[in-house]
């Protein structure tokens, strides 16, 4: 019994472990910011002088250092006034670009000892809008670093869209064709992008330019839930061990 119990409680461990090692990922609109977090920040630091962010773009380039010892690298990138970093010693982007798209490693450095890096995935979603004498078709695409670990499709009104639409998936876009006529507003249209790594599904209006506006539903979802799940799944076989371990001392006594 107790050979099973802690077979199974070593891979629970081990699952929640990696789940955590996952690295982050965030996914959004051309021309909207985010902010990529600093994991194993030390904490010791005024201005994140121990803080250097660097960055890999997606065509595999050699990385480039966006911030260095807390200061925005001068000969980084022409984006250097879009960039900032924050009190936490986040990176924040505005007006994010498809150039954007890569990884950010932040490393933390005080002398000789820096905690683990920390990975940050960014990709970028893409909306166009074609017309073709009396058709339209919008395109949703996700810019990635490497292989689509997104799904992409359209819903109308919430649901997948209906029969007089018609719609293609492919890698990491996702395309609708309608009649002009069909509609006077593409606003019900909405782009749902889910992110594998974060879990987040979120969902995009249509908008061949980039706005502010954002209808992110965001569900900190499976992931999430299987780590509470496995979480609670461990205090209790910790419970049943020690009960099961107590009672055998009992028993022997
Ligand atoms: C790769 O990306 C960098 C940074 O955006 C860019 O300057 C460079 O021209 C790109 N190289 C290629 C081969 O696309
Ligand atoms: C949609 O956009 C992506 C990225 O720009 C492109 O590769 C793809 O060919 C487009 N699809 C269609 C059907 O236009």
């Amino acid at each position: 019994e107790f050979k099973w119990i802690s077979l199974f409680l070593t891979a629970v461990l081990q699952f929640t472990a990696a789940a955590e090692k996952l690295p982050l990922s965030f996914t959004v609109r051309v021309g909207d910011e985010v902010t990529l977090p600093c994991k194993n920040l030390i904490a010791s630091q005024q201005n994140c002088e121990y803080t250097t962010w660097v960055f890999t773009h997606s065509n595999n380039t050699a990385a480039v250092v966006p911030v260095l010892l807390g200061q925005i690298g001068e000969d980084a990138l022409s984006k250097s006034d879009r960039l900032s970093v924050t009190e936490t010693c986040s990176l924040f982007i505005k007006k994010v670009t498809v150039e954007d798209v890569g990884y950010y490693f932040c490393h933390q450095y005080i002398s000789e000892e820096h905690g683990p890096d920390s990975l940050v995935y960014l990709s970028v979603v893409t909306m166009t809008e074609r017309k073709d004498a009396d058709e339209v078709t919008l395109n949703c695409s996700v810019s990635t670093y490497g292989e689509c670990e997104h799904t992409v499709k359209w819903l109308y009104e919430g649901k997948d869209v209906d029969k007089d639409m018609k719609t293609s998936q492919s890698g990491c876009y996702a395309t609708v064709s309608f009649l002009d006529s069909h509609f006077s507003s593409k606003s019900n249209l909405k782009c749902e992008v889910s992110d594998i790594f974060s879990g987040n599904v979120q969902l995009f209006t249509f908008s061949p330019q980039s706005s502010g506006e954002k209808t992110a539903r965001t569900d900190r979802s499976a992931l999430d839930y299987i780590m509470l799940v496995m979480r609670v799944a461990e205090l209790l076989l910790i419970t049943v061990i020690t009960v099961l371990l107590i009672r055998a001392r009992g028993a022997r006594r």
